[in-house]
């Protein structure tokens, strides 16, 4: 109960009752795990997304998880990483704030993260996983479970190297 896990996975392969989107201000499909989550679920999703108007960095919004096994996503936008210096950080904060304040507010008890902002926006690797596993301790009460799921061994590395209490599956 209210632990969190890393995982390393397809993040569009998880039953659990919510998984995260990296996604773009536009909502509307992308490369990376937001392809990968709009192949899974199926068009229906984009139908659903084009309703939305887009979401802004740091945001977050709530769709059906349509043919993914998981119930429902979270779209969250993270920044772009441009060095650090153009708040880069305290954004990145908010997509995981805002995703598992959104989550809890539905009642959603499993949530799987990628790792926001952490492929083609650039933000270094480490970093990100520090500050996603700061929110994830503050919030893992809420939860039965927090997963932040990586898609490398060596990312799994990484959030187990930031997180020697975390449950390593
Ligand atoms: N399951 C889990 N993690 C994954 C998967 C997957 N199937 N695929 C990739 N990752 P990215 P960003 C990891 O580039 O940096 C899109 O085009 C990947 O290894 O998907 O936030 C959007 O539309 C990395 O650690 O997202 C935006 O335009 C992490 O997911 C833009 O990319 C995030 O990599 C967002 O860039």
């Amino acid at each position: 109960m209210g632990q969190i896990h890393i995982v390393t996975a397809d993040i569009t392969r998880l039953e659990v009752d919510v998984i995260v989107n990296a996604a773009n201000t536009t909502l509307l499909g992308g490369g990376g795990v937001d392809g990968a989550i709009h192949r899974a679920a199926g068009g229906e999703l984009l139908d659903y997304c084009r309703s939305l108007g887009g979401c802004q960095v740091g945001e977050a919004k709530l769709t059906p998880g349509y043919n993914l096994p998981a119930k429902w996503v979270i779209h969250t936008v993270g920044p772009i990483w441009q060095g650090g210096t153009l708040g880069e950080p305290k954004l990145l904060r908010e997509c995981y704030e805002n995703s598992l304040a959104l989550a809890s507010e539905h009642k959603l008890q499993q949530i799987a993260f990628p790792g926001i902002s952490t492929g083609v926006y650039g933000y270094p690797k480490r970093e990100a996983a520090e500050i996603a596993l700061s929110v994830m301790q503050a919030w893992r009460e809420r939860f039965q479970r927090i997963i932040a799921c990586c898609f490398s061994e060596a990312d799994a590395q990484l959030y187990q190297n930031a997180c020697a209490q975390c449950i390593r599956e």
